[in-house]
């Protein structure tokens, strides 16, 4: 397997000082930069918007790995591939017409991701799973930062794993929520490919080591 991947989450980094936080991550091992965006309506929460990911995207040195919370986010597809998203993911549970919205984000140029919430079984992308790069499985609730982590993602993982290495998908599987040195370890072995973390990067002493300590699951 590929290297794991490390996705910080700036949903826990300091909005007063974005550019110093970005210049950290520059100078760290993380992969990719990754963005929450919440609407208030898909998930109990608003975060940030367009202005915020661009002046994001100023600093950036890394691909930008955007993660919407939001409804009908075919709305917005455009707008995000301005602000400077590479990676696109939208909700299983957001989207009615999921296909038609995997293709217009990939010819809108960037790469489609699918995210289940907890209560969605991985089974519900057998029809697209070779259509999109990457399967993002929520280990919490989305919404907020910080909550614990749910241990049924471990096998969603493997669930996964299992789908996309019995078919051409070349898809990438992410973990976002609750991720620490214990939580990677067991999603590692399950089969992960990226791990986001906020909390735990943001809130430690020293969140460089911290990324670095991820990276080495
Ligand atoms: C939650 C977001 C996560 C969040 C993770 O809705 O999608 O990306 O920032 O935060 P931690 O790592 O603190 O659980
Ligand atoms: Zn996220």
């Amino acid at each position: 397997m590929a290297k794991l991947l490390i996705a910080p989450s700036l949903l826990s980094a300091d909005f007063g000082n974005i550019q110093r936080d970005c210049e950290m991550l520059n100078a760290s091992k993380t992969d990719w930069y990754h963005i929450d965006v919440m609407d208030g309506v898909f998930v109990p929460n608003i975060s940030y918007g367009m202005p915020v990911i661009a002046a994001m995207t100023k600093h950036s040195k890394r691909p930008m790995d955007v993660h919407l919370m939001i409804v009908q986010p075919e709305r917005y597809i455009e707008d995000f591939k301005k602000v400077g998203a590479d990676i696109l993911t939208v909700h299983y549970e957001a989207c009615t017409h999921l296909h038609r919205t995997l293709q217009q984000i990939k010819a809108a140029g960037m790469q489609a991701g699918v995210a289940l919430n907890p209560h969605t079984p991985v089974s519900v992308l057998q029809d697209v799973i070779e259509d999109i790069d990457l399967v993002l499985i929520m280990s919490v609730n989305p919404g907020f930062g910080g909550q614990n982590f749910i241990r049924q993602a471990i096998k969603k993982v493997a669930d996964a794993r299992k789908m996309i290495d019995s078919s051409n998908s070349k898809a990438l599987i992410e973990v976002d929520g609750g991720v620490n040195l214990e939580t990677g370890a067991e999603l590692v072995a399950a089969g992960a490919d990226v791990l986001v973390a906020g909390s735990f990067v943001f809130k430690s002493d020293n969140p460089s080591e911290t990324i670095a300590k991820l990276k080495a699951l």
